[in-house]
């Protein structure tokens, strides 16, 4: 992984290894949560205003924290506050190195450092030594340095800094910011991030197809060879081979002898179906992988479980999923887990379910994502679920935080219970919970729960280059798409907002939670319904990844999304300044490469139909594909579709060698046969445009 800071500062590449295990994970509290907002009159005592990781309770106590150090000194005071306020800045998470070795002093700006770095401080580039000149003769009573202190302090003494250290540059060499530790430091206020000089919008994104196959997943092979994992919704998995950009050659895939068959277990239809695909980190030696689908207790008999619509959760079971002719529960949501020990194609691979990982019945039969994924940083399954169905979550699901229901969980699949543990601690299946979970935060939560909020997350995934970047398509319902960028505990909104938007429930047996009792996190990233490039007057957001692949360098580094109807429009979300969390999103042309090595179907003379836009997709190239139901497309370099892209290095490239015939008449050897692949396309298309209608449905 290459730290994204080095992309922006000259470093000498000796030290680019020391930057490498660097992870930005910006702006986050120390308690890893979300920033929210402070409110129109900002902090009292710490004024720091807008986003802030301080509430008024907080501030109160570093005020008095303050007051007990009893320091007067006009020189000193201000900027030891300052430190202590610290805990505030909506950096602090980063201030403190939290996620390294957690500290009790923010790390202290060294001029040797900012000028340079992308990082840009207004205040003071020198904070530390500045800070060195004007306290270390002040005596601070319960010193926040007195841990480290040498000399003895006793009661109501206080402690000096130059007890402790003999130079300033003693002192900075302990508090201070390495100078080839380059990233944010603090320099007596709130962090300022530079904004990058050229943003500018990619001209357009250009599509090579490599398989006519309609799938829902891509998983990279934990390998890191050219292969992938894909799967369909009626639940199939195939092992295929990605080939290298610019052969001209197809998807390798043998549809006839897929890796995995589990469509008699897998209940199929409109939003049911085989949903997510996971593979172990340590497949390559475990052989341990895990499916996410669907089941219908009525046609399969270990399709059982608790039922997510519980007295628990306020919910009368009795009374919901009858709208779609099911009885409550009747289908389930599972993760399974399975084996295999021979990880190459056709390998040896065990059909039968190792264990159940988890199960859970469900209220109606849409909204319920389904994705999971394995964290990078943290080993942990997380596992997206929606409000469970119907109109405007009527059982206001996704805000109770004793239902499972609109969460993002979070499991741990290596340190497996045993039986009177799942019975005892209530468990949904055969994991354990993350004893850093949020509930560890927050006692109301129930333990699986990561985040909540959501109506249905479709497709979340982890920055490859920033792994605590977790971004969350989250489908809206009458107004507006959103991204989230998903933090531990943080409460995405629905149902009392749709995006920014308050919604109000058309119904809602289940009561209401009310907007003051909780801090959303607002969307990063998203767009509204009634834009006018929107005929069909419906939408539902396709979440998909940060380009990290160097065949487009204009989209690198900015995030990818779509919308799942026909007509497919897709947005880039770039951020500016860089780690800030801060995303500006545009609506970006595409169109096929003009050597693809299949042709896409044209809408018209440039613009490839590419029909419904299911997911995305990222190999261990760092490639990324669009999975839409008229087949697989890879994103490639703007120039074959002479989109100016300056950043391009313009290497000519020789023909593939065996590109078919461009020509769609002379590729087509048995016309029939293209009009009944048009007309399965075609029906595909529409059954998914009726079914999968994921906000008009019901
Ligand atoms: C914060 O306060 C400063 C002045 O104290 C003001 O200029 C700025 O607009 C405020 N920012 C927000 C987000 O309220
Ligand atoms: C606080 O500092 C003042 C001098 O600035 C001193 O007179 C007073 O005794 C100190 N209070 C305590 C509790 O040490
Ligand atoms: C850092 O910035 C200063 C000006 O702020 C400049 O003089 C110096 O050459 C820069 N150093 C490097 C290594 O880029
Ligand atoms: C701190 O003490 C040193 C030596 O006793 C002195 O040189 C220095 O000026 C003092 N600094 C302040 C800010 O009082
Ligand atoms: C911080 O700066 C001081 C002088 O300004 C220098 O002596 C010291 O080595 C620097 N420390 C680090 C860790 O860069
Ligand atoms: C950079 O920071 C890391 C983590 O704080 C530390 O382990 C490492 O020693 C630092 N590198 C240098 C050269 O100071
Ligand atoms: C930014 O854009 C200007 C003009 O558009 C160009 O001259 C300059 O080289 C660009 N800078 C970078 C870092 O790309
Ligand atoms: C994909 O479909 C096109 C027709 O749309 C056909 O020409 C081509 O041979 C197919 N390719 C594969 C690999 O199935
Ligand atoms: C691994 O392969 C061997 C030999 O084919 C087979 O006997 C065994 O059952 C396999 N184990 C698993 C976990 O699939
Ligand atoms: C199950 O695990 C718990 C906690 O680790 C342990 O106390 C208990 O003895 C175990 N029970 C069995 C039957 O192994
Ligand atoms: C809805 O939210 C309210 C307030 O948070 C809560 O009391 C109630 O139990 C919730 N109901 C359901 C069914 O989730
Ligand atoms: C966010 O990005 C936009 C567009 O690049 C910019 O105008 C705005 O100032 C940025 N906001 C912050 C807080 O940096």
């Amino acid at each position: 992984m290459r730290g994204s800071l080095a992309m922006k500062i000259v470093v000498p590449s000796f030290l680019l290894s020391l930057l490498v295990c660097y992870s930005a994970s910006y702006p986050l509290c120390t308690d890893l949560r979300a920033p929210f907002n402070a409110g129109n009159a900002g902090l009292a005592f710490c004024r720091y205003n807008g986003s802030v990781c301080c509430d008024s309770a907080q501030d109160l106590r570093l005020q008095k924290q303050f007051k007990a150090m009893n320091v007067s000194d006009p020189g000193c005071a201000p900027l030891l506050k300052s430190i202590l306020c610290a805990r505030c800045d909506p950096f602090s998470a980063e201030l403190y190195r939290v996620e390294q070795a957690p500290r009790a002093i923010p790390v202290l700006c060294n001029s040797s450092v900012s000028a340079n770095s992308t990082w840009f401080q207004l205040y003071m580039l020198d904070f530390c030594s500045n800070f060195w000149d004007k306290c270390r003769n002040t005596s601070i009573l319960n010193s926040p340095f007195a841990f480290k202190s040498k000399a003895k302090t006793t009661a109501g003494s206080g402690s000096k800094i130059s007890d402790s250290w003999s130079s300033a540059a003693e002192f900075c060499n302990e508090f201070g910011q390495a100078s080839d530790n380059i990233s944010v430091c603090f320099s007596g206020g709130p962090v300022k991030l530079r904004s990058a000089e050229n943003s500018s919008t990619p001209s357009g994104i250009c599509l090579e197809k490599l398989g006519n196959g309609s799938y829902l997943n891509m998983v990279a092979h934990p390998d890191g060879s050219n292969r992938v994992f894909l799967s369909n919704q009626p639940g199939k998995i195939w092992l295929a081979t990605i080939p290298a950009q610019g052969s001209g050659e197809i998807l390798g895939i043998d549809e006839s002898s897929p890796f995995l068959d589990l469509t008699d277990q897998v209940h199929f239809e409109s939003e049911l179906g085989m949903m997510g695909l996971a593979f172990h980190p340590n497949y390559q030696n475990n052989g341990r992988f895990f499916v996410s689908f669907n089941c219908d207790r009525a046609k399969w008999s270990d399709c059982s479980g608790r039922c997510s619509c519980n007295s628990d959760v306020g919910c009368d079971p009795s009374r919901i999923g009858l709208d779609n002719g099911a009885y409550p529960c009747q289908h389930h949501s599972v993760i399974s887990e399975f084996t295999t020990n021979q990880s190459s194609l056709g390998g040896d691979i065990n059909p039968n379910e190792v264990r159940r990982i988890f199960t859970m019945g469900l209220p109606f039969t849409a909204h319920h994502g389904g994705q999971i994924l394995f964290g990078p940083k943290d080993g942990y399954l997380y596992f997206m679920m929606g409000d469970g169905g119907s109109i405007g979550d009527p059982y206001n699901f996704s805000q109770n935080k004793k239902s499972l229901l609109g969460k993002i969980m979070r499991l741990d699949v290596d340190n497996l219970p045993n039986s009177t543990t799942i019975s005892e601690s209530k468990l949904w299946g055969n994991y354990s919970v993350p004893k850093d979970n949020p509930f560890s935060i927050d006692k109301e939560l129930e333990p699986e729960i990561w985040a909540l909020g959501f109506r249905n997350p479709w497709r979340c995934s982890f920055d490859l280059e920033r792994p605590s970047y977790f971004l969350c398509a989250d489908v809206g319902q009458d107004l507006y798409e959103e991204v989230d960028m998903v933090t531990k505990g943080g409460n995405y909104g629905w149902r009392i907002y749709e995006g920014l938007y308050l919604y109000h429930p058309p119904q809602s047996p289940g009561g209401n939670t009310s907007a003051s009792s909780i801090k959303p996190i607002f969307p990063v990233m998203g767009y509204n319904h009634s834009q006018p490039q929107n005929p069909q007057g419906s939408a539902s957001i396709t979440g998909g990844y940060f380009y990290r692949s160097t065949a487009d360098p204009c989209l690198y580094g900015s995030y990818l999304y779509a919308d799942l109807y026909g007509g497919g429009r897709i947005w880039v979300g770039m951020e500016n300044p860089e780690n800030s969390g801060n995303f500006t999103s545009a609506q970006v042309p595409y169109s096929c490469a003009k050597d693809t090595p299949i042709q896409c179907d044209a809408e018209n003379e440039s613009l490839p139909a590419l029909g419904a836009i299911f997911s995305f997709g990222q190999d261990n190239s760092k490639d990324t594909f669009l999975l839409t139901s008229s087949g697989l497309y890879r994103i490639v370099s703007p120039s074959r579709c002479n989109y100016a892209c300056s950043k391009e290095t313009m290497t000519p490239r020789s023909p593939p060698a065996s590109a078919p015939s461009p020509s769609p008449s002379t590729s087509m050897a048995t016309p029939w046969r293209h009009r009944g692949l048009e007309f399965l396309l075609l029906s595909l298309i529409l059954s998914y445009m009726l079914l999968f209608g994921f906000c008009c449905e019901l």
